[in-house]
Formats: C-alpha cells, structure tokens, sequence
C-alpha cells in the first residue's frame, strides 16, 4: 500500500448491515403511514388515536434500534475496545489473535500495544455481519494507524483455528462468536480458544449475548480468573430495549499454567 492512498481516518464499518437497513426502512414505512394517518380523515377519531399511537411506537422504536445500532458499530464498540484492552498486562512482545476480526477494530488496537510482538486476526469476511468485510479493509486500517508490520490476517473459520496449540499470549475477540448459531459451534469456538492460547495467556471476549455461556464454558474447561466487565445500567437498559439480543459486556479468562 503506498502512502497515497492510505486513508486518513480508519473505518471499522457497520455490524449486521441488513438487520440496520430493516430497521431504518421498516421505522420510515412506519412513520409515513402514521402521518398519513395523522393527517387524513380515512379513519374516524377513535381508530385514528388507536393506530396512530401504535404506528407512533413501531416507527420510534424501528427507527431508534437503527441509530442504536450504528452508534453500537461507530461508538460504543471503540470506546469499549480501547477500555479492554487495557485489561492486559502488555510487555509488547506478545504473540495476539483476534478471532473474526472483521474489518480490524481490536486487531489494529492490539497491534498498538505492541513493539516486537504481532495480532494476527483471522475471519472469514462475512458481508452480512459486517459492511465491506475484508482482509483487505483491516490490512488498510492498520496502514492508518501504521501498525501493519505488526498486524497479519488469514482466512480461517473460528471453529477451526489454523494455529499450534499454546501459540498464542493474548486472543480477544469483539462481537464475533454470537454469530455462530449453535451453542455447539460457539463451543467449538471457545474450545479453539483455549487449545492456541498458552498457558498462562489471557482471552478477552466481547459479545452482544451469551457472556454468561461463555463464563460457563470457561469454567468448565478449568480457565481461572473468569471475570465480567459491563456497565450494569447500560446492561439493564439495554436488555429491556432490544428484548434482550443486544447488550456489550465481555467476559475475560486466564489459562491454567
Ligand atoms: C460483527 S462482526 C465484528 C468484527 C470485528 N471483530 C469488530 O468488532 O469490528 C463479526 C465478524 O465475525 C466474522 N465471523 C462470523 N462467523 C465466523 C466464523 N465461523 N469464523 C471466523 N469469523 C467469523 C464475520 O465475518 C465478521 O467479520
């Protein structure tokens, strides 16, 4: 990549693109009929209230779940990215994977913390879980931030890490595993996890669900130092919104020496 074209700001891009846009066209079809509604005399007085106040709710909340969602991918994530990190005693010589990297969010912040070691960040590019997904796009947000000597990405699936076990320090990963859909395949995942993390190395995972079976499972695989890092009010709030399918916290574990 040469210094002409390397971007001036990186872009970690939009999660669940499809799921945005739904949201987005669905809250302004909502909000068309309810001013329709509002201003027309199609239906009388008592049905106008009743339809307008359920349009009114349908459209705020569509149309706020995909602000949320694009403040979730553009904010939130970074700054919760950057506050994990933190969590590691870094020397800079580490050895670091980020599994489904996407377009490099953690992987590039990773790479930051380090000065002999390097983050090696594997997925396999799935355009519906992230917009523009490529190894291309995380390659270039680490040109960005000038870490790409010390950043390397390879296609792999999660489930299968192409790597010798007790490899790596650190392995984190950011609202990647919940896309697995089977708890198996999560599983499988967190199993891969722990074969290429050495002993003594630590795994950050954060995730929109299923921290909780992620603590689980570590325990049960004999990880000590299992630790929850959420903010208890964003947490509550957040679970009521979204039903529960959307709340960020991550879960940390050390493995037995
Ligand atoms: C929501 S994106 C998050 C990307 C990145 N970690 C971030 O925080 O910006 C989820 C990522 O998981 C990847 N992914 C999904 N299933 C995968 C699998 N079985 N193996 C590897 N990566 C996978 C997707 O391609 C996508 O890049």
């Amino acid at each position: 990549m040469t210094a002409e074209n390397v971007q001036s700001k990186p872009n970690y891009g939009i999660d669940a693109p499809g799921l945005v846009r739904f949201f987005f066209i669905a809250g302004a079809v909502a909000l068309f009929i309810f001013l329709v509604v509002l201003f027309s005399s199609i239906l009388g007085q008592m049905p106008k209230i009743i339809v307008g106040t359920l349009l009114g709710i349908a459209a705020t909340y569509l149309l706020g779940m995909g602000c949320f969602m694009l403040y979730g991918s553009k904010v939130m994530k970074l700054k919760d990215t950057k506050k994990l990190l933190n969590l590691v005693q870094w020397s800079g010589s580490e050895l670091v994977l980020d599994v489904g990297c996407g377009r490099g969010l953690m992987l590039v912040e990773a790479a930051k913390c380090l000065t002999s070691g390097k983050a090696i960040g594997i997925d396999l590019w799935y355009q519906h879980d992230q917009a523009n997904n490529s190894s291309a796009a995380a390659l270039s947000n680490a040109a960005t931030e000038g870490v790409t000597e010390r950043v390397e990405v390879k296609t792999a699936d999660m489930r299968q890490l192409p790597f010798p076990e007790n490899y790596f320090d650190v392995v984190i990963s950011s609202w990647a595993v919940h896309n697995l859909d089977a708890e198996t395949d999560r599983k499988k995942a967190l199993d891969e996890i722990i074969r290429v993390l050495k002993p003594n190395g630590m795994v950050i995972l954060a995730d929109i669900v299923y921290q909780l079976e992620y603590a689980k499972y570590f325990e049960l695989r004999g990880m000590t130092n299992i630790r929850f890092y959420n903010n208890a009010i964003r947490d509550v709030i957040l679970k009521a919104v979204t039903f529960g399918s959307f709340a960020p916290s991550a879960v940390s574990a050390c493995k037995n020496a």
